[in-house]
């Protein structure tokens, strides 16, 4: 028997079509940027999430000359929000990013590794909320999801075990 799964997301053209919230927090996501420690890839990724009592937090890429123990930044932003926020569930989530190697690349929405997609799936459950995320470069394109869930069909998680 053959199966299939979709998974369900919205386009937009530009950041002009969001709501000003969204707006605002994708706005927070290209400027951090800023702030990732990226001098390996040129690949500077920044995370904002908007939290359930309204509070944001942010996450940069951390790289590192033992390039295995670099963080993406939605990693760093999880672990961020755990500590800082514990057990508050994120509404939002927005991630941009600048791609110093190839200007060209600047336009296409940002797509999170399988590592994170795993750490944000797990974040949701354990948050019993969905969370919203929204995609994009520093310009151009902007993808929503409605959870992260749908980043990762046929995942593994805590039922598992
Ligand atoms: N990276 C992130 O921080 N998030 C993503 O969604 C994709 C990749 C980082 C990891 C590494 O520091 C650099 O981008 C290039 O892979």
């Amino acid at each position: 028997m053959k199966k299939e799964i979709k998974i369900e997301y919205e386009l937009l053209d530009s950041i002009e079509d969001l709501d000003s919230n969204d707006a605002e927090l994708l706005k927070a996501a290209r400027a951090v940027t800023a702030n990732a420690y990226a001098p390996y890839s040129n690949f500077f990724v920044g995370a904002v999430a908007e939290l359930n009592n309204g509070e944001r937090v942010s996450g940069t890429n951390q790289e590192n000359a033992s390039s295995p123990v670099g963080i993406c930044s939605e990693r760093v932003l999880l672990s961020a929000a755990s500590v800082i926020y514990p057990n508050v569930p994120i509404k939002t989530l927005a991630i941009s990013y600048v791609n110093n190697n190839d200007a060209a690349k600047n336009e296409q929405p940002v797509s999170p590794c399988g590592i994170c997609r795993q750490s944000l799936l797990e974040y949701e459950e354990r948050m019993k909320q969905k969370m919203r995320i929204i995609l994009s470069a520093a310009k151009g394109k902007v993808i929503i999801l409605e959870s992260a869930g749908a980043l990762l069909p046929l995942s593994f998680g805590s039922s598992d075990l």
